[in-house]
Order: structure tokens, then sequence, then C-alpha cells
């Protein structure tokens, strides 16, 4: 299972964010460096049916197989994907077992899903570093898995180059849109490196092996639980590394001075750059029905997107009018490299799995991630704080 590795990638000195053709300035310092923060991150997430049995010097529900309960191990369960999954799977009954070492994520996220499945035998949070092959091997001696859903990363890919690079992770910069899964894949930064890294060696593992192995490819991931339980909450000091949902609302909040739009005059219809947004709740959708479609000794490769491209500038629209506030926008002329269209071909997965976002109303979903933010001026808030 360590063949699963997690991606180790280097931090930069950053001067500002820069979000597929947007960006907004860090107000502490000011510089003229622009790293750009690949914008259509693609990724890659396993789920793994476990087929062996083992032994356990004792019992508790998370060590016993039971009738009828499908138990799945969710890395990175802390973070903002993960947290999210986590929660979909508890309310279809599914067990889970949380692996996480909280570098990233968040320990309140977590104790809000422990208080709303109290009961033995749901959820279990293990703290573990799964660089760490001998606390890896353990867990899995010591508990019963049916799956695996792998979600933990350093997963801020403006962290894992200093250059300015352009988006879409393991695909690159493909010559034709929309991206299948038969786009080649040509990875121009460290980040859709590894996650290529990361399938080939799932790809090679599984050809000797009968587990069930399901690989997603994201594309730009927004929104948060609709009842307003999680949300995304990353460190503070990795705001500047961002993702476009967050610029948007840094901007909102006044913590950032406004947002910078790089290039008008793209062959696009308002001029402004492309992508594909999928709202965190169809994401975690698409996963449980990968699951569930999962055949041991086969892999089965998708792309989770909505297949609709949308306009940095009617991103940008829509995040006014979803925070309510009228936030400063610079347009500015385009950077070398940024790619006018990215978007996915989600046919596959429609047909295959019969899954298809439905959280596409782009206001909507950062409407409810703000309501989230608003509420929680500090994110989950420190663990003291969490108790009571
Ligand atoms: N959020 C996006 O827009 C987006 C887009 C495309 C792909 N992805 C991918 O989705 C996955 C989850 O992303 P996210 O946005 O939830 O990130 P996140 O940072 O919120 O969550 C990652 C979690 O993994 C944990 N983690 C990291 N290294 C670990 C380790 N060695 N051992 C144990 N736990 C560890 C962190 O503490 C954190 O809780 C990543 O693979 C990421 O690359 C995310
Ligand atoms: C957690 O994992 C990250 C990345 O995989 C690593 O850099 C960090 O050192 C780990 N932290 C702890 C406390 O284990
Ligand atoms: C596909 O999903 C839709 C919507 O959830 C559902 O109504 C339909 O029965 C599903 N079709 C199949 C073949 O499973």
């Amino acid at each position: 299972m360590q063949s699963i590795g997690r991606t180790r990638t280097q931090s930069r000195p950053s001067r500002s964010v820069n979000l597929g053709g947007m960006d907004y300035p860090d107000p502490k310092r000011k510089g003229n460096f622009v790293g750009k923060v690949a914008l259509a991150a693609i990724m890659t997430t396993v789920c793994i049916l476990v087929l062996k049995k083992s032994s356990f010097n004792y019992a508790t529900p998370f060590s016993m197989r039971e009738e009828g309960v499908t138990h799945v191990l969710v890395t990175g369960g802390a973070g903002y994907i993960g947290s999210h999954a986590t929660l979909r799977l508890l309310k279809d009954g599914y067990r889970v077992t949380i692996v996480d070492n909280l570098s990233r994520g968040n320990i309140g996220a977590v104790k809000i899903l422990q208080e709303l499945f109290p009961e033995p035998g749901r959820l279990q949070f293990i703290y573990a570093d799964l660089g760490d092959a001998k606390a890896v091997n353990k867990i899995f001696a010591e508990n019963a898995f049916d799956a695996v859903m792998h979600f933990a990363a350093v997963a801020y890919v403006g962290e894992s180059t200093m250059y300015p690079l352009n988006t879409c992770a393991t695909y690159g910069e493909p010559e034709k849109m929309p991206i299948t899964e038969e786009t080649t894949q040509v990875p121009i930064n460290p980040y859709g490196k590894a996650k290529k890294m990361a399938e080939d060696m799932i790809l090679d593992f599984s050809k000797t092996s009968d587990m069930a192995v399901m690989i997603l490819r994201y594309f730009n991931v927004i929104g948060s639980d609709p009842e307003g339980r999680l949300g995304e909450s990353p460190p503070p000091e990795l705001r500047e590394h961002g993702r476009i949902s967050g610029a948007c609302f840094d901007a909102a909040r006044g913590i950032m001075p406004g947002l910078k739009v790089k290039g008008t005059d793209y062959k696009t219809h308002d001029g402004t750059c492309i992508r594909d947004y999928i709202d965190v709740t169809d994401l975690v959708d698409a996963h449980v029905k990968a699951l569930e479609k999962a055949v041991p000794g086969k892999v089965g490769i998708y792309n989770v997107g909505t297949g609709k491209g949308r306009s940095v500038k009617e991103f940008v629209e829509a995040c006014k009018k979803a925070t309510g506030v009228d936030i400063k926008v610079d347009y500015l002329p385009r950077r070398p490299g940024d790619y006018a269209e990215v978007f996915s071909d989600p046919s596959k997965i429609r047909n295959e799995l019969n899954w298809t976002a439905r959280y596409t109303d782009l206001q909507q979903s950062l409407k409810v991630a703000w309501r989230w933010q608003k509420a929680h001026r500090d994110g989950y808030g420190t663990p003291s704080v969490m108790a009571s």
C-alpha cells in the first residue's frame, strides 16, 4: 500500500497569486515576481479495494469486518475535499477511518464529523504521517478496510513551482479541447508530474494485483457543504498559494485589495481565460459512484468536470454577486504562456458511472461557500476553541 506515496513538493517565495488569468497581490510583500498558480489542477485520487483479511490482537468495530458495512480509509480526511467525502460516506452508511497528519487539514472538521456521527463504529480518526511506512503498516494491520480514498497531498500547485507555468496538472497544455481521458499527459509542473507518477505507480501495481482501482482527475474544485457544516480552511500562510474561490473570498473580506485579471484578448467570448469549475458536492458524489462501481482487477480513469467552461470574467461576476461585495478588479495585459481554454469532456464518467455534475451554478456554489466563510472568520478555529 505504500506504493501510493505522498506527493512532496518544495515551497517557494511567492509574491502574488495568479489564478488562471487572474491574480491578487499580497499586500504584505510588494514585488514583481509573479508565480502562477495552476488553475485547472487535475487530481488523482484512488479508491482501492483491499481484498485480503488481516488478523488482530484486539477487536474494535474498525478492526472487524461486518456484513453489509463497507469500511473506507480516507487519507487526508481532515482536509477540504477529504472532509466533504467523509461526510457523504457517513451519511450513506459507510464506516470511515480518517488518517491525516494535520499538516494542512483541520482537526475542527474531524470534530464536527464526529459530533454528527457519534455512534461507535462510524468514524475513527488516526493521526499519522503517510510517509511513515511503519505507521501505515500498523494502521493496515489493525483495521479491516474494504477501500481507500486517497486525498492526502501537498495540494497547492503554487508551492510546486517557482516558475511562471501554466495550468492543467497531468495533461499539461493539450492541443485540443475539451480534455478527454485519452488526451496526452504531458504535465508541465512538479505538481502535475507528481500526480502522473502516482498514477503510473498505481497502474504498474495494478497489473499484478486484483485490487479494484479508480483514478479520478479533477478540474477546479469550488463550493462547500450546502448545509454549512464544513468549509474550506487552508492554513493562513498558504493563502497566497491560493485557490480561485479563496482569492475571491479574501478580496471580498478586504484581506486582499482586489483581484487582477490578466489577459482580456484571448479568443474566447469575453476575452478572458476559460476554466472548468466542479462543486465539491458533485466531486464527492463521483467518488462514491466510483467506489460502488469499482471492479477487482480493473482500473477506471475518469475526468471529473462539468464539461462547461466559464470565463474568468464570469467567475469574477459570480463572485461579486455571491458575496455582495463590489470587489475591485483590475484587467491587465496577458501573461505569456496562459492557456485560453481548459475544460473537460465528462462523457466517459457519465456513460460508465452514471455521474453528472448537478451543482453547476457558479454563483450558487460560491454563495454556499461564502456563507461558511462569513460564519467562520477564523476557519475551524483552534482545537481548544472547538472543544465545547
Ligand atoms: N482543492 C482543489 O481545487 C483540488 C483540485 C484538484 C485536485 N486536488 C487534489 O485533491 C486532493 C485533496 O485536496 P484538498 O483540496 O482537500 O487539500 P487539503 O490540503 O485541504 O487536504 C489534504 C489533506 O492531506 C493531509 N496530508 C498531507 N500530507 C499528509 C501525510 N503525509 N500524511 C497524512 N496526511 C497528510 C493534510 O493534513 C490535509 O488534511 C489532493 O490530492 C489535491 O491535489 C484538489
Ligand atoms: C505531514 O505530511 C507532510 C507532507 O506529506 C510533511 O511535509 C509533514 O512533515 C508531515 N507532518 C507531520 C507532523 O507528520
Ligand atoms: C442514473 O442516475 C439517475 C440520477 O441519479 C438515476 O435516476 C438513474 O436511475 C441512474 N441510472 C442507472 C442506470 O443507474
